[in-house]
């Protein structure tokens, strides 16, 4: 087969690592694709957003699966295009993809079909917005409705911090459209996990779970970021969690959306929050999770391809994958300065030595090779350093050794990704 995955981050270069490994693909290319991603595949520059570009290429190449991995050319309708042209494209529809990329129709959703979740409320207008804060109190949680890149939530402590999350969003000024409608949130409490399944619109295969880290610093400090760690499988989701995750939310998620007219194909990620109540749904995401990915494709033992392909063509009942045992751990390694400004274009050396270390991968984020064919940093996250083992506990001391011999300056990464489980 011919495929083309989307994308050029970390969850990419994992995706393309495990698919590059199947035996049903002789060709694999990846748009826009990184420095790590261009030892797997042929990278095409492509950007991920230029969805005119993507169903060109596709057409002219007889690709036959895209694998779409970043939410917006989802939201922009690339499975759309491409499922017009007879390619099969694994990834949901437009409509769909609305699970995350309308956080106000994510809510929605939830309360038509009794999916528990935290009480809301939906505004376009701040006098109404803030009526609601006033009755409710605080702790509150301010969300733009749109994609924000991650950073469309704010935890509020107080009445006056929401009205002027309110204000910023509502205005314009914060998030630009996404911000045009908020939704306000009662705050939940408890631990977060992921959780991620396959579907094909009607029958649900659940993958494994996993935990991410979205802070910053240390010890759970400092700003959100897209994630700066994350390992498999989430101590925390115990089977009977799995179990509940799966009646309660996952599978009236899936059966709902079929009803409504919008049959969810693809990967549903859902952030959980683990309440004294019972699991939670924070957020859908409609794509893997990044660096959550990373940690799942190493753990898968099953080719990968099969499951995408039934996904696409609606044969996913009785479908099964295997997973190895194994812990799975990834630490990435980002640019100083991030999630704020930061350099580009600063070397790194020592990849090769650091992937010596048995049982390590290292996943490139935001990478390229300039003219000396040097590795260069691209971006804000970096570089995914990724162990396996029998334990977390000892994933993370090979991740970390593997990260000890990454010669970069200019780089930083968080020394206790997997804290909670080890
Ligand atoms: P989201 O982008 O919706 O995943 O939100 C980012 C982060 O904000 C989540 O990972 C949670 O830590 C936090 N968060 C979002 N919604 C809530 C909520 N209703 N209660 C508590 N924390 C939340
Ligand atoms: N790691 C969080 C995300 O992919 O949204």
């Amino acid at each position: 087969m011919k495929v083309l995955v989307v994308g050029g981050g970390g969850r990419e270069h994992a995706l393309c690592w495990t698919i590059s490994g199947s035996p049903l693909v002789d060709t694999l290319w990846c748009a826009p694709g990184n420095a790590g991603i261009a030892q797997d595949a042929e990278c095409v520059d492509i950007a991920a957003d230029d969805i005119d570009g993507l169903v060109a290429f596709t057409v002219d190449n007889g690709v036959e699966l895209v694998v779409i991995g970043p939410e917006i050319p989802l939201v922009l309708g690339l499975a759309d295009r491409l499922q017009a042209e007879n390619i099969r494209a694994f990834g949901p529809s437009a409509a769909a993809a609305a699970i995350e990329g309308s956080k106000g129709y994510m809510k929605d959703l939830c309360a038509r079909y009794d999916i528990p979740t935290a009480g809301y409320g939906r505004f376009t207008d701040a006098e109404a917005a803030k009526a609601f804060i006033s009755e409710r109190g605080a702790p509150i949680v301010v969300k733009a409705d749109g994609l924000a890149a991650g950073k469309g939530v704010i935890i509020c402590e107080t009445i006056e911090q929401a009205n002027s999350a309110v204000d910023d969003m509502l205005s314009g000024n914060a998030f630009g459209d996404a911000g045009a409608e908020v939704v306000i949130e009662e705050f939940m409490q408890g631990e977060e996990a992921s959780f991620f399944v396959l579907t094909d619109g009607e029958n649900v295969l659940p993958l494994a779970s996993a935990q991410d880290h979205k802070r910053v610093g240390d010890g759970d400090t400092g700003p959100n970021t897209g994630g700066m760690g994350a390992y498999s499988p989430a101590p925390c989701v115990t089977e009977d969690i799995a179990t509940a995750v799966m009646d309660k939310i996952i599978l009236p998620t899936v059966a709902g959306m079929k009803a409504d007219g919008t049959p969810y194909q693809g990967v549903l990620y859902a952030g959980l929050m683990l309440t004294d109540e019972g699991p939670k749904l924070i957020e859908y995401n409609c794509r893997f999770g990044d660096p959550e990915c990373q940690v799942l494709m190493t753990r898968l033992m099953s080719d990968l391809v099969p499951a995408l392909i039934a996904a696409c063509d609606g044969e996913l009942k009785d479908f099964d994958l295997r997973w190895f045992d194994e812990a799975a751990l990834t630490v990435v390694m980002a640019a100083n300065g991030y999630p704020g400004s930061y350099d580009k274009g600063t070397v790194i050396n020592g990849l090769d030595k650091a992937a010596k270390i048995a049982g390590s991968l290292i996943f490139h984020a935001g990478t390229a090779t300039n003219a000396n064919g040097d590795v260069i940093a691209t971006g804000g996250r970096v570089l995914n350093v990724t162990a396996n083992a029998a334990t977390i506990g000892e994933a993370q001391e090979r991740a970390y050794k593997a990260v000890d011999r990454i010669e970069w300056p200019e780089g930083f990464c968080r020394r206790d990704i997997g804290w909670r489980a080890v």
